[in-house]
């Protein structure tokens, strides 16, 4: 015997999913990736996303073509998310340090080699007529459970934020991916997102900072869609929960900010005032999502954040609705 791993299938058509959210696992913190695997495991999560920086390429010197390889391998060796005896259902985006280095985007030279490297190591193959489907970049929509997880390539088609045309955080192609998908049938949807989309208050790598003209367009075609959506995303190496205002979308909805299950934490609560945070948390985290579609266009939610030996930073419940 070599190895040996339980699994079993999922009910899709139950209206109702518990899933966790990680990003940011660096391999220096060995010490720490164990424990707080082993934390996520124990909350018992139907299914998990990674949503970006599953894998620092860039950590000990500028990424090459090699070099994602190798790095990718090391993670792979290290972290215990991958050798679970008994596997969760994953799912994967990137952000920066797994697409090749520190906020690159479309002009970093690697990006095809780079794709077909993180597809290779998340390995969520794409079949017919199946939950799952796959986007430009390495975006990817899953819908089940009464609900559509949309996840976002925050890297491929991004501009720098001093672009002078073409400002875009995720490109036409996959902004018009987004809203067909949300179009086609009305259901609560999860847009997830290596980078904070209203980031602005910390002024660095968000959305909202980045790309503002953009996202003002995006919103109001959001706007217009009839699924409710619901933000989440990683990056900022803290555990962030917002409430985002009525004004931005036509009914209240939130960002939950999943970062650092291993990673330099962030001291950011001191230093940033954001008058959208309704909870925050500088440490080691992941967070525990409860979602029950109450019909098409309605969410409750159950919020939880986690630190070590599943200590709860904060929990929040609520529903999101399309009035
Ligand atoms: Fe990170």
């Amino acid at each position: 015997m070599i190895d040996e791993r339980n699994f079993k299938s999922l009910d899709l058509d139950k209206k109702a999913l518990k899933f966790a959210v990680a990003s940011c696992m660096s391999d220096m913190f060995s010490n720490v990736q164990g424990e707080m695997w082993d934390a996520l495991v124990k909350t018992r999560p139907e299914m998990l996303f990674l949503i970006g920086d599953l894998c620092y390429t860039d950590t000990f010197s500028k990424t090459d073509e090699a070099q994602l390889w190798r790095r990718f391998a090391q993670s792979r060796n290290q972290f215990a998310v991958y050798k679970m005896k008994n596997l969760i259902p994953t799912l994967a985006t990137w952000d920066d340090h797994d697409f090749g280095g520190n906020n690159l985007g479309r002009e970093y030279q690697f990006i095809e080699s780079s794709t077909t490297n993180f597809m290779t190591y998340v390995a969520q193959d794409v079949w017919q007529n199946g939950p799952l489907s796959r986007g430009p970049g390495v975006s990817h929509c899953f819908e089940a459970f009464g609900l559509r997880f949309q996840l976002m390539d925050a890297r491929t088609f991004r501009s720098q934020r001093t672009a002078t045309n073409d400002n875009t955080h995720w490109g036409a192609a996959q902004e018009e991916w987004l809203l067909a998908s949300l179009d086609r049938e009305t259901r609560p949807t999860f847009i997830m997102n290596g980078s904070q989309i209203y980031g602005g208050y910390m002024q660095k790598d968000s959305y909202e900072f980045n790309h503002f003209e953009s996202l003002r367009r995006i919103t109001s075609e959001l706007r217009r869609v009839s699924s409710p959506v619901i933000y989440v995303s990683g990056d900022i190496h803290a555990s962030e929960l917002m409430r985002i205002e009525s004004e931005q979308l036509g009914y209240e909805t939130f960002e939950i900010t999943s970062s650092g299950i291993h990673s330099f934490i962030n001291p950011f609560d001191a230093s940033y005032v954001n008058p959208r945070r309704l909870a925050a948390k500088m440490d080691f985290n992941f967070t525990v999502i409860e979602a029950a579609a109450v019909g098409p266009d309605r969410v409750d939610l159950g919020i939880t954040a986690y630190g070590r030996n599943r200590k709860v930073f904060y929990t929040h419940t609520a529903s999101v609705a399309r009035g």
